[in-house]
């Protein structure tokens, strides 16, 4: 038998930072994906293998220890958490994982393929599971494995399309017909958000007026922005990405190479471009309605791109007997 399953990454659009002080966030799930193949080995291991990624292992699942035999073991922790907590036999099982998520890319990649392998475990042990389940599930894993996890980047790769996370925390999913590309812009200095978060908490613990407002600022622009999606107005939606950009440079998050980024998508066709996740190195988001392949272009003379579109497809998960 062989259990197969599928997750999207994720962008955030709106909300990064200002989410942190129980603001809204707005993420959507993109055309990406984690593919999560699981088998029987018939020899009596249990292996962890990406031919995407260059890397294979031989998994301890309840010891949660590994051999490594090819490639830089990262991912793995998440995988080792899964099988620990959820392959009750351990049996030997084959664990094949597709990745089109660069990682690096801020698209969510660990969220994808803790959500894909989750869904392809419980379709191969017949645990009978909801996406809800799964979605706090895979929260709880990225919990344990990270120390601290949003349950926005599970959520969306779990639910697909958009995802607005409210004040009060609760998960909700909303429709656009914005048919815009998407194109993602990443460098290879990727920052802390850990470090990052704190740098935020310090300036506003030295400016609490102004940062308290700022923030607040950023939840205003978020509601806008879910208002904008939902009535498909694409000029309303860039115009606020770049308001939130200016924002979120107030925080002291941007970098050259992000700003680099920002007006190299903004002067070759995007709408409105921002920082997208904690800052500090990482990613950018350009929303562009037409000729995203301009846009890619230019960013890729000196960074990393891609061109994503929002998808409704959340995690797909089949059993192939
Ligand atoms: C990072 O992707 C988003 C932040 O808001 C941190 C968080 O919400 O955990 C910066």
């Amino acid at each position: 038998m062989e259990s197969v399953a599928s997750a999207p990454g994720k962008t955030i659009l709106f909300g990064e930072h200002a989410v942190v002080y129980n603001q809204p966030a707005i993420a959507a799930a993109v055309d990406k994906r984690a593919i999560v193949t699981i088998k029987d080995n018939p020899k009596g291991v249990t292996t962890f293998r990406s031919d995407d990624l260059g890397f294979e292992a031989e998994l301890d699942t309840r010891k949660k220890t590994y051999k490594l035999i090819k490639g830089k073991p990262g991912i793995i922790r998440y995988v080792l958490e899964i099988l620990n907590k959820w392959h009750d036999e351990h049996t030997p099982i084959d664990v094949k994982l597709s990745l089109n998520i660069p990682i690096g890319s801020g698209l969510g990649s660990s969220a994808a393929v803790t959500v894909a392998t989750l869904a392809a475990l419980y379709n191969y042990t017949g645990f009978p599971f909801n996406k809800r389940v799964l979605a706090n599930e895979a929260h709880k894993i990225e919990q344990s494995v990270q120390g601290m996890a949003s349950p926005l980047d599970t959520a969306v790769s779990t639910f697909g399309g958009l995802v607005y996370l409210s004040r009060e925390k609760e998960i909700s999913k909303f429709n656009t017909d914005i048919k815009s590309n998407f194109v993602i812009g990443y460098t290879n200095k990727k920052g802390n958000t850990g470090q990052i978060v704190k740098s935020v908490k310090f300036l506003k613990n030295k400016h609490p007026r102004i940062l308290d407002s700022i923030i607040k600022t950023i939840g205003k622009a978020t509601d806008e922005a879910k208002d904008a999606l939902m009535t498909d107005n694409n000029s309303k939606l860039g115009e606020l990405m770049n308001i939130n950009q200016g924002l979120l440079d107030s925080l002291g998050i941007n970098t050259y190479e992000l700003s680099r980024m920002i007006y190299t998508a903004r002067g070759n066709g995007a709408i409105g471009a921002k920082i997208t996740g904690a800052g500090g190195g990482g990613s950018i988001l350009a929303l562009v309605p037409k000729n995203a392949e301009k846009v890619f272009n230019a960013l890729k003379v000196e960074d990393n791109a891609l061109i994503a579109k929002i998808t409704q497809k959340g995690a797909l998960a089949k059993v192939r007997e």
